[in-house]
């Protein structure tokens, strides 16, 4: 496989794409070499890797999904011997069989630099103190950054996810400058925050680095505003590496940064599979150009979003921010809804706070939509009237379809530690 270099962040477009190419065509032969499950998608589809001439020929390549993963439960995806295996990781799913991934020793060393990357895009340097909340374990999220916020020469807190109390106290007494964790997490620690009396404008956080599930801009300035601190996105999945593979810069905030070099993206139309050109919506598709445990062909990962061109780290590409996923999105009465333009209007209307549940249910033949959102401590019962009208009004005149909306008490929702739920689907099966 080709050698591993982090000098790509300085190469021009044309060195980076002969990069690619040259790591494109060794990744697919050595995945059509060890791993019969590609071997009987490219013989069946009538390609070989040799097929491959240049980037744009990768479409002639079928797509791999989670599905494909699932059937190869556990180790059937890996391109070398179990022995070469240093690290497994596994995403539980909502459903059925767990999605397991490997990695040997070279692709930990990889997943390590483009996190230390990521952290640096983010304003992160070698000295400062890094606490990560998110999971360790079998979820990609902890363990994943950790490595690279000590490659990048930080001091690592490693305090998972969970005992909430616990954090604040970690963080006002080892005083990070970072925060690596779940945007809905960040929510709430901040309420941890003031009910220790402490206000979070006033610790010694800088940067959070937040990801692992969608979040809006709203969200960001809620974020910055009240902890005075600068709010980026981290990107990644575990069928692709995990936390890291593309990062948005602090110094421009629009959009992530693909780290092309190892994660070559394509975005695809999610019905008819033509790929699109940059600049278009659909879904996002990624093959490992430098993976060597668990190498990943065109894999659909269900994020929509659109590619675009690089600006604070040329020659990478920009993802934008994901705020929906294929399987997120609501059809209600025909109108197509993501959580995420719902949390935009919430956000958006006074006297409400950024908690919020979604919850499907069936009356009669239609499905209805309730959005249950607390209020802000400060609100009095006329303020809740009036934000319930303000959200129904506004999610009727900007999505175009009727909601249910619940102003309810402060602290009644459930708290994510991790990944937030935000859909409740009560429909008869
Ligand atoms: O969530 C890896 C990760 C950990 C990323 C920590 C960032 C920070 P999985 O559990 O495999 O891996 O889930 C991957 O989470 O396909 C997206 O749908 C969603 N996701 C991850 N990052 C973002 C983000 C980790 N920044 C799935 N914005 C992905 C929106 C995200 N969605």
């Amino acid at each position: 496989m080709a050698a591993r270099s982090d000098a790509a962040e300085g190469f021009t477009h044309e060195e980076l794409a002969a990069l690619q190419l040259e790591r494109l065509r060794a990744t697919l032969r050595h995945a059509y070499a060890h791993v019969p499950f590609y071997r009987e998608s490219f013989d069946k589809a009538g390609v070989r890797p040799e097929d491959c001439r240049s980037l744009a020929d990768l479409a002639r390549f079928p797509f791999t999904t989670k599905a494909d993963l699932r059937d190869n439960y556990p180790f059937g995806m890996f391109a070398v011997p179990e022995s070469d295996v240093r690290r497994i990781h596994a995403s539980s799913g909502t459903t059925g069989q767990p999605t397991v991934v490997g990695y040997t020793e070279r692709d930990l060393d990889m997943w390590a630099d483009v996190v230390a990357r990521s952290i640096r895009a983010a304003g992160g340097r070698p000295g400062q103190k890094v606490h990560v909340a998110y999971g360790y374990g079998l979820f990609t999220g902890g363990l994943g950054v950790h490595y690279g916020a000590e490659r990048l020469g930080c001091t690592v807190v490693p305090a998972s996810g969970g005992m909430t109390a616990r954090q604040v106290r970690l963080i006002q007494d080892f005083r990070p400058e970072i925060i690596m964790v779940t945007p809905s997490y960040m929510l709430t620690l901040l309420d941890e925050f003031e009910r220790q009396g402490i206000d979070p404008r006033t610790t010694s956080l800088r940067t959070g680095i937040f990801g692992a599930e969608p979040w809006t801009e709203e969200m960001r300035r809620e974020i910055e505003e009240r902890f005075a601190i600068d709010a980026v996105d981290i990107y990644g999945l575990s069928e692709v590496i995990g936390p890291g593979v593309a990062q948005e810069c602090v110094e421009t905030k629009d959009g992530l940064h693909i780290w092309e070099d190892h994660f070559y993206p394509e975005v695809v139309d999610p019905v008819t599979d033509e790929v699109l050109a940059g600049g278009e919506h659909g879904e996002l598709v990624f093959t490992s150009l430098t993976k060597e445990a668990m190498p990943v062909i065109r894999y659909r990962t269900r994020d929509l979003t659109r590619l675009l061109p690089g600006t604070a780290r040329p020659p990478f590409r920009r993802m934008e921010k994901v705020t929906g996923r294929c399987d997120d999105m609501i059809i209600l009465r025909g109108v197509n809804l993501f959580p995420a333009q719902i949390e935009e209007i919430l956000l958006r209307t006074p006297g409400v706070a950024p908690h919020f549940q979604l919850r499907l249910t069936r009356e009669g033949r239609m499905d209805a939509l309730t959005v249950r959102a607390e209020s802000r401590r400060d609100a009095c019962a006329a303020d809740r009237t009036a934000a319930a009208e303000a959200v129904v009004r506004a999610v009727k005149d900007g999505i175009g379809v009727s909601v249910g909306v619940e102003i309810v008490d402060p602290e009644t929702l459930e708290r994510s530690v991790g990944k937030i739920r935000r859909m409740v689907d009560e429909r008869p099966k």
